[in-house]
């Protein structure tokens, strides 16, 4: 008989307190500090700029440039728009594109480098010590000043290449200059600028 009342006993759930036990204070406290944090915070920045994850502010941009990693990006340019032709290496196809690593032309007054790629460039010319005789395209209407500005900072600085960055406003002096004229060849440029 005992016997069988203990497991009876054993059987019963134990009593529903659960449901009655509250969440603690704590709980409650921490959770509201969220809520408050969540909407000061929110508060905080209305009105304030977006920037995603660039938090520096768009002097500080400006003022660093488009190498600084700002401004349009060279590298990319580059990809989208010269490499075809100058290829990754920038070593160029030998008899048909000519190299920007080590290019005299290139590394020479940017003056130079800006003339070829805002007006492009045809007719025989010799690069390091190789002759070519190709058509390049200009590329003032694809590419705007900035752009121009950070795809030749990019190459003059890029396989061992030392030359300074260029800036923008060098490419809007040669459009003051020049206008929007058509391409140049070997001699306008030595006759222009002085051989390289
Ligand atoms: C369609 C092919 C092509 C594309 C695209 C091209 N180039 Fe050229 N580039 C040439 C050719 C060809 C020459 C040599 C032209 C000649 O023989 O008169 C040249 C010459 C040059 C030169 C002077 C010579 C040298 O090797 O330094 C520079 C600088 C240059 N290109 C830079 C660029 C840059 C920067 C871009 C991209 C914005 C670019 N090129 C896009 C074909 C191209």
């Amino acid at each position: 008989m005992s016997q069988d009342e203990h497991r009876a006993q054993r059987r019963e759930a134990p009593e529903p307190e659960e449901g009655a036990r509250g969440v603690p204070k704590l709980v409650i406290v921490w959770i509201v500090c969220l809520i408050v944090w969540g909407v000061g915070y929110y508060a905080w920045q209305i009105g304030k700029p977006m920037l995603g994850g660039d938090s520096r502010s768009v002097p500080v941009v400006a003022e660093t440039g488009a190498d600084a990693g700002g401004g349009p990006d060279g590298g990319a340019i580059y990809s989208a728009n010269c490499s075809a032709c100058h290829q990754a290496t920038g070593m160029g196809i030998p008899g048909a594109f000519p190299p920007l690593a080590g290019s005299e032309w290139l590394l020479a007054d940017p003056a130079i480098a800006v003339s070829i790629v805002h007006d492009g460039l045809q007719g025989a010319i010799e690069v390091a010590g190789t002759s070519y005789a190709g058509v390049m395209p200009n590329f003032s209407a694809t590419l705007s000043n900035e752009e121009i500005a950070a795809v030749l900072s990019h190459v003059r600085s890029e396989w061992g290449n030392d030359g300074s960055a260029v800036e923008p406003a060098l490419v809007d002096e040669h459009v003051e200059r020049f206008g929007e004229r058509g391409p140049w060849s070997e001699e306008e440029l030595v006759e222009t600028f002085g051989k390289p």
